[in-house]
């Protein structure tokens, strides 16, 4: 039995065959850090042309739990205006997408700003999107998200910051005068990276921004922050 939320034909079909291909990957990407790690070599804080080459063509996905969970926050939300820093080849996209289409009403609108640097994999997300049906609900923005969210054209009710670490407080302190009140932000793996993440904490604890936030107990920890003013 699929233990799974199911979010529909074909889309079902498709997120299996991403989750398979992401499983088929992760035993070469604990391999690649840990010996990176081992000659001291990476900087998690820039990674250079090595590492971008070998991840140019990995997923990295979301883990299933995870995007159903962001699934199940929007929907909570009726989220109809979301933004995703960091799409890969769309898997929790996907999700975001999914429950966009599934909180709409009538003539309502509604839309997924994503962002991708790499062509090759925003061009694999763009045919996952048209596969699952849900292009017209996803405006993937192609570019280093410092350019592309710098305008998100409206009140923003959820956001997934599934980013390389560095990336997070840029992408978060872009988003955050959109984030209506109530609107939520979830940050992937902030117990594993809590100490690449520290500027992220910084922003997201600083008074001033008038966000509250706590770690949910995920695997690596998925931070779960609120706009509470
Ligand atoms: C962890 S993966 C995202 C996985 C995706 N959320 C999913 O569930 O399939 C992070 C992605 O962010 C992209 N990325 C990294 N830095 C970026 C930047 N400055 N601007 C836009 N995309 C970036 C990477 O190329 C990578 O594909």
């Amino acid at each position: 039995m699929n233990r799974h939320l199911v979010l529909g034909s074909p889309i079902d079909e498709l997120l299996d065959r991403l989750y398979a291909a992401d499983a088929s990957q992760r035993e070469s990407l604990a391999s690649y850090f840990a010996a990176r790690a081992a000659q001291g070599s990476l900087d998690w804080n820039r990674f250079d042309a090595g590492a971008n080459q070998f991840l140019r063509d990995k997923l990295v996905a979301l883990d299933r739990d995870k995007a159903e969970f962001c699934y199940h926050v929007c929907r909570a939300l009726r989220a109809r205006r979301v933004v995703e820093a960091g799409t890969s080849f769309g898997v929790s996209t996907l999700f975001l997408a999914a429950a966009v289409r599934d909180n709409l009403r009538h003539d309502a609108h509604g839309v997924v700003i994503a962002t991708e640097y790499e062509p090759e994999k925003a061009e694999v997300a763009r045919a996952n999107f048209a596969a699952a049906g849900l292009s017209d609900l996803i405006e993937l923005r192609e570019g280093d998200l410092r350019e592309t969210l710098v305008d998100v054209g409206g009140s923003v009710d959820f956001m997934l910051v599934d980013i390389w670490t560095p990336m997070a407080r840029p992408a978060l302190a872009l988003v955050a005068p959109y984030l209506r009140e109530g609107a939520v932000v979830i940050c992937d793996n902030t117990t594993q990276f809590h100490e690449a993440y520290r500027d992220y904490f910084e922003f997201v604890n600083d008074p001033q921004n008038g966000l509250r936030t706590m770690t949910l107990p995920f695997e690596g920890g998925l931070e779960f922050t609120v706009r509470a003013h």
